[in-house]
């Protein structure tokens, strides 16, 4: 097995610990207590996220999983999206949340989010544990950010390089 060097680290465990369970507490403010949240995780890079922000949500939760991929196997998103797994279940009449684990360009979240709007929702937000506004191509609008940062190619709490680092349990910034 190559060796990888170790990441340095931009965000530590407990900081990404303490935001999570404000964003889980801000969230739940908005809606109302008898309400059902239908948390949608896309894979594979939110699910240590969204994994750790229904634990800190007292609400009636319920969770199910979209992937995408962007063409090309570069660190940057080469701009086309492809959906690689449908959720299991239709979303009509639910409170959905969109959980991202980070926006960079914004293609990402636009695609995802035009495709789950077309199937009638009772409403549709985003949340992301990280976003990078400096890099965005297209403007979208996420209601809950975790952290902002800048432009640094980032890894660790799920997401990689290369399929590498998404155990990391905190975010690092991998060095040239
Ligand atoms: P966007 O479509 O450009 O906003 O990119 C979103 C996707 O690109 C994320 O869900 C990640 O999978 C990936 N991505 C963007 N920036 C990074 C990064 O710094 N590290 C790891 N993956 C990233």
């Amino acid at each position: 097995m190559p060796l990888h060097p170790i990441p340095s680290v931009l965000l530590e465990t407990e900081r990404i610990s303490a935001r999570i369970r404000e964003l889980a507490e801000a969230i739940e403010r908005d809606y109302p207590p008898d309400e059902h949240i239908h948390l949608v995780g896309v894979l594979k890079g939110a699910f240590v996220f969204i994994a750790d922000l229904a634990r800190h949500m007292t609400s009636r939760v319920t969770m199910d999983f979209i992937a995408v991929s962007s063409y090309g196997k570069d660190t940057r998103t080469s701009g086309e999206v492809r959906l690689l797994k449908d959720l299991d279940t239709g979303i009509e009449g639910r409170h959905v949340i969109i959980v991202e684990d980070i926006v960079d360009t914004g293609l990402t979240l636009t695609y995802l989010t035009e495709v789950l709007r077309a199937r009638g929702p009772k409403s549709l937000r985003t949340v992301c544990l990280l976003s990078k506004p400096s890099r965005r191509q297209v403007p979208v609008e996420v209601d809950y950010v975790g952290f902002q940062i800048d432009d640094h190619f980032v890894v660790g709490y799920g997401l990689d390089y290369a399929e590498i680092y998404r155990n990391l349990p905190y975010i690092g910034v991998l060095q040239d």
